[in-house]
């Protein structure tokens, strides 16, 4: 183990967030349990306490719809202070929704099959493991398939957001044309509470200008009852993510390895995996700037938004090692951070593009999850100094600044949540030890 004194300090992080059966994202802004959070979270815990990590990727499962689908927020604890809440997500309108737990109707990128294989490779005790992987193996493998049966219209591999929270990154510079495009009249927003306020400047967070959107798209989901079908033919807000989709390709194929430890047929996890894999590269790759786009459906168009997660196909392996090799030289370019300058890796969005803020949330701050799947997958490819450089952003920013939310690229300084638990989980996992992947 390295850094222990920080490594130390981000497991109290983690048990302080841990309730007794999931551990939250930060006390006060995020009380309940959150989808891909949970799953990175995990990565920390399959390094030191097996039963935990487990414990944590069920409990979420708790909350998954009998039509598969895995819900963004699991509300354990109805109490807790936070909107919106069930009341406004009104999910029992589903006749797939659970009853005895109350979640929200949207999703979160599908990492959950990569975290739960990424236990049982760290266990200590693997029969317990492979029990493990028996339990959540049809659960995860009943996830995906909503994926595909109800987001994938076109049958082109490629699963669809309806909502910007569903790709886990906000107020990116993504979303701007399409939810600009959503035209409210007074009568169509909802009434809305923003408990975040109360807890982070509004500077540090996405505008009302966005949130009325983001409100208006729940409503919408709520009035059709959580029809897929009904919401695909109604909403104005479909995306093919490229986060998303990499994440997919890659949890499928690590779902194919966990049916293969238990005895399950890998063969259509496998097929998944390189039918999006395929899919990810013949429509999302942007050959001028060397760079994943997402696809918006309405206007059918690549939004041309340099974003950092437009790199995480490296993830899934899906690009050659040539386009990687373009990659990487415009990750290493004054766009992002060069070897050579004084600046924190990687920001969310290119620093030369009109838009860009240092502060602005998910349109230019460092986020140590992104950073942590970047470093991953540079590894993968073999690309050590850089994936180096990302590396030591985790470990520099953590040390300097604690456990933020996210981070300014130029500065380092901290921003949102304190005692973040991914950004604690993440760093665990790489300093316990070389790459997971
Ligand atoms: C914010 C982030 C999202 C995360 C959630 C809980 O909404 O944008 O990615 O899952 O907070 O941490």
């Amino acid at each position: 183990m390295q850094e222990p004194g920080l490594a130390q300090k981000a497991q109290v992080v983690l048990e302080e967030n841990w309730t007794g059966s999931f551990t939250c994202p930060a006390q006060g802004l995020y009380p309940h349990q959150w989808s891909w959070d949970s799953a990175f979270i995990t990565f920390a815990y399959a390094h030191y306490n097996q039963e935990r990590a487990e414990q944590e990727l069920l409990s979420l499962f708790q909350g998954q719809w009998r039509n598969g689908l895995l819900p963004h927020i699991v509300f354990h604890d109805k109490s807790a202070n936070y909107s919106p809440g069930p009341g406004f997500w009104q999910a029992e309108r589903s006749p797939a929704a659970p009853k005895e737990i109350a979640t929200s109707g949207i999703v979160q990128p599908p990492i959950h099959a990569t975290a739960a294989l990424h236990i049982y490779k760290k266990a200590q005790n693997k029969k317990r493991a492979k029990e493990f992987l028996k339990k959540i193996f049809p659960k995860l493998s009943a996830w995906h398939t909503y994926l595909y049966r109800e987001r994938d219209p076109n049958n082109e591999g490629l699963v669809y957001l309806r909502h910007p929270w569903e790709s886990g990154q906000d107020n990116s510079p993504i979303w701007d044309h399409s939810l600009k495009r959503i035209k409210l009249q007074d009568a169509d927003i909802p009434r809305y509470q923003r408990t975040d306020l109360q807890f982070v400047e509004a500077d540090y967070r996405p505008t009302d200008e966005d949130y009325v959107r983001y409100v208006y798209l729940v409503k919408l989901f709520c009035k059709l009852n959580y029809d897929e079908k009904e919401i695909f033919k109604k909403t104005p807000f479909l995306i093919q993510g490229v986060l998303f989709n990499a994440l997919l390709s890659r949890a499928d194929r690590d779902l194919a390895e966990i049916a293969k430890v238990i005895n399950e047929d890998p063969k259509p996890f496998e097929r998944w995996a390189e039918k999006t894999a395929k899919s990810v590269n013949e429509k999302l790759w942007d050959e001028d700037h060397a760079i994943y786009f997402f696809y918006d459906m309405v206007e059918d168009e690549l939004i041309d938004a340099h974003v950092a997660s437009g790199f995480t196909p490296l993830f899934a392996k899906i690009p050659t090692e040539e386009q990687a090799q373009r990659m990487l030289d415009y990750l290493n370019s004054h766009s992002f951070c060069h070897l050579t300058e004084t600046c924190f890796t990687v920001p969310s969005f290119d620093k030369r593009e009109p838009g860009y803020s240092p502060s602005g949330y998910w349109r230019g701050p460092v986020w140590i999850n992104l950073n942590w799947l970047i470093f991953c997958s540079l590894e993968l490819y073999g690309f050590k100094e850089y994936a180096s450089y990302v590396r030591s952003s985790i470990v520099e920013l953590t040390r300097m600044h604690g456990f933020r939310e996210y981070y300014d690229p130029e500065e380092g300084r901290g921003y949102g949540a304190k005692n973040f638990s991914w950004t604690a989980a993440l760093l665990l996992d790489v300093l316990y030890d070389e790459p997971t992947t």
